[in-house]
C-alpha cells in the first residue's frame, strides 16, 4: 500500500509490508505483461519493488522515462559502487546479479569513454561477410549434431551455444574454446555458491590466458586490435573488456533466437508471413524485441542527486531498474497489428531492447546479424518444424531479468549431417621434427586441459 501526496507523489506508508512489489517471487499467473501493467496502474510510471529480500529500486514502467534515464548519465550513473546499498554494505558487488567490475559498462565520463573506445573500434574492424560465413559453419555444425535424430531442444542444443561459440571465433580461438567458455559461463551461475565461484575464478583465467596468448601472438581478432589500440589499455583492462563482450552478448542473444523460433512455432499467422517473405527476417526480430523482450529490466543506474521521475520522488543514492518491457507496453508507444495480415506492426526500431545513451550497445548490428543467420540456418535445414509439446508445457525462466525459454523441444523430418565445412581455426603448433621446439604450455592450454577431464 502506498500513500499519495496532494501532487501525487508516491510515498510507502512506514512499515507497510505490501508497499514493495517482489519481483523475485514466481511470476503470477496472469504473466509479467499483466503484472507490469497492474505496476503501472498503481503507480504511474516509476514504482518501487524489491529485487531481493530487502533490496529495493525504482522500477521504470514509462518509455519516456526509461529514455530519459538512459540518455542524462550526469543524473542518472552506471556506476553501481554508488548505489547506497553497497555503499553501506547492504549489497555485495562481487556477486553476478548485482556487479560492479572494472569495464566500460560500470563506467562514467571519460573514464567510460577511455574503456569504450578500443571495444567499439575493434567490433568496427569484424568483416561482417566473413562472419557470417563463420556464423553460418557454426550453426550448421550444431546442426549436424542433432538432425539425424528428428528431435531437438533448441535452446540447449543450439541458442545456447551459438552466441559463444561466434564471439570466441571473433577472439581468435579455436571452437574447443568456445565449447568450454559456454561450460563455464554456466558454472558461475549454478546455484552451488562453491561451483559458482570456481566459475569465476575459471572465467578470469579464460580472459587473462586469452590476452596472454594473444600478447605473444597478435592476430586478427578482437583482442589482438583491442590491445594494440593507442588509448593503450593495461592487459587486465583488455581482459576485462573482452569479457564484457562476451556477458553482453550471450544470454541476450540465446534468448532473442529462442524467443523468435516461439514466436513462428506458436503463431501460424507471423510463421505463414515469415515463410511467404512478407515478413523479413529483421522485422521480425524487431517484432520479437518489441513484445517478447530477453531483457525485461536491467539493473541500472544509480541516481546522482534527488531527482523526480514520473510520480517518484527519487534520492541521491537509489538504484533504478530499467524497465524495457514495461517500457515497450507503455500505451503511449503501444503498437498494433490493426489492419496488417502478418500479426506484425509496422518495423520499428525505436525498442530500447539495445538501451540508449552513451551505453547503446556497441554490438546491435552483430547480434541482429548472430540471430538473422541462426534462424535463417535452421529455415533451410529443418523442415517440417514442429513444436514438441504443447505451448502451455513449456517452462519459461522465472529471472525478473531475462525472459527466455528453459527448453523449445522440436521434432522435424531426420536428414543427414552436412559434415564439417571448414577446418577450426588453426591450432597451436606442437613439435615435429621441422618444427623443432614445441610452445610451452600457457594458461589457456591448462585451462582446456581441466575442461576436458571434467567433461571425461
Ligand atoms: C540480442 C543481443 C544483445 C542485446 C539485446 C544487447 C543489449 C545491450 C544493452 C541494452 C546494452 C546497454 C546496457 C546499459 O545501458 O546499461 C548493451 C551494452 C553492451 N553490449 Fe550489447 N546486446 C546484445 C549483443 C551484443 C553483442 C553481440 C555484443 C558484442 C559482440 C555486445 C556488446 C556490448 C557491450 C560491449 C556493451 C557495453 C557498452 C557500454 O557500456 O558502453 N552486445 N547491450
Amino acid at each position: 500500500m502506498t500513500s499519495t501526496r496532494p501532487y501525487g507523489e508516491h510515498v510507502p506508508a512506514p512499515g507497510c509490508p505490501t508497499q514493495y512489489t517482489r519481483l523475485y517471487e514466481p511470476i503470477p499467473e496472469s504473466g509479467r505483461d499483466a503484472l507490469w501493467a497492474r505496476l503501472r496502474e498503481e503507480h504511474g510510471s516509476v514504482a518501487p519493488v524489491e529485487i531481493e529480500p530487502g533490496v529495493r529500486v525504482w522500477l521504470l514502467l514509462g518509455y519516456q522515462e526509461n529514455l530519459a534515464v538512459l540518455q542524462q548519465p550526469h543524473v542518472f550513473s552506471r556506476d553501481t559502487r554508488r548505489w547506497r546499498e553497497a555503499v553501506e554494505g547492504r549489497v555485495d558487488l562481487s556477486r553476478p546479479s548485482f556487479s560492479w567490475r572494472p569495464n566500460a559498462l560500470y563506467a562514467d565520463g571519460a573514464e567510460h569513454t577511455r574503456l569504450r573506445t578500443p571495444i567499439v573500434d575493434a567490433l568496427g574492424r569484424v568483416d561482417m561477410a566473413t562472419t557470417e560465413r563463420t556464423v553460418r559453419r557454426i550453426a550448421d555444425e550444431l546442426v549436424d549434431s542433432f538432425i539425424a535424430d528428428g528431435r531437438a531442444d533448441l535452446v540447449s542444443s543450439y541458442a545456447a551455444h551459438l552466441p559463444v561459440l561466434v564471439v570466441n571465433s571473433l577472439y581468435g580461438l579455436p571452437d574447443s574454446y568456445g565449447h568450454m567458455l559456454g561450460d563455464i559461463t554456466s558454472i558461475v551461475f549454478d546455484q552451488d555458491a562453491k561451483r559458482g565461484e570456481e566459475g569465476v575464478a575459471r572465467m578470469h583465467q579464460y580472459f587473462a590466458g586469452l590476452v596472454a596468448r594473444k600478447r605473444n601472438r597478435p592476430g586478427q581478432d578482437l583482442v589482438s586490435w583491442m590491445l594494440q589500440h593507442p588509448i593503450g589499455l593495461s592487459d587486465n583492462e583488455v581482459a576485462h573488456q573482452a569479457a564484457l563482450i562476451n556477458n553482453s552478448s550471450h544470454m541476450a542473444s540465446t534468448h532473442l533466437i529462442g524467443n523468435t523460433m516461439w514466436t513462428l512455432l506458436t503463431d501460424s499467422r507471423i510463421r505463414t508471413a515469415h515463410t511467404e517473405a512478407l515478413v523479413p527476417v529483421q522485422a521480425l526480430l524487431d517484432h520479437v524485441m518489441w513484445s517478447n523482450t530477453p531483457f525485461q529490466t536491467l539493473l541500472g543506474r544509480i541516481a546522482l542527486q534527488d531527482t523526480r521521475l514520473g510520480n517518484a520522488q527519487i534520492r541521491a543514492g537509489d538504484a533504478l531498474l530499467l524497465g524495457f518491457a514495461p517500457a515497450h507496453l507503455d500505451p503511449s508507444v503501444q503498437r498494433d497489428d490493426h489492419g496488417s495480415d502478418t500479426g506484425i506492426a509496422g518495423g520499428s526500431r525505436a525498442h530500447l531492447m539495445f538501451g540508449a545513451g552513451p551505453h547503446a550497445c556497441p554490438g546491435r548490428e552483430l547480434a541482429r546479424m548472430i540471430a538473422s543467420t541462426a534462424l535463417s540456418v535452421l529455415h533451410e535445414r529443418l523442415s517440417g518444424l514442429r513444436l514438441e509439446v504443447a505451448p502451455e508445457q513449456l517452462r519459461w525462466t522465472q529471472s525478473p531479468f531475462l525472459r527466455g525459454l528453459n527448453e523449445l523441444p522440436v521434432t522435424f523430418v531426420p536428414a543427414a549431417p552436412k559434415g564439417p565445412q571448414e577446418p577450426d581455426p588453426a591450432p597451436r603448433p606442437r613439435r615435429t621434427a621441422t618444427t623443432g621446439p614445441e610452445e610451452p604450455e600457457d594458461l589457456l592450454d591448462r585451462l582446456l586441459n581441466w575442461w576436458r577431464g571434467l567433461r571425461g
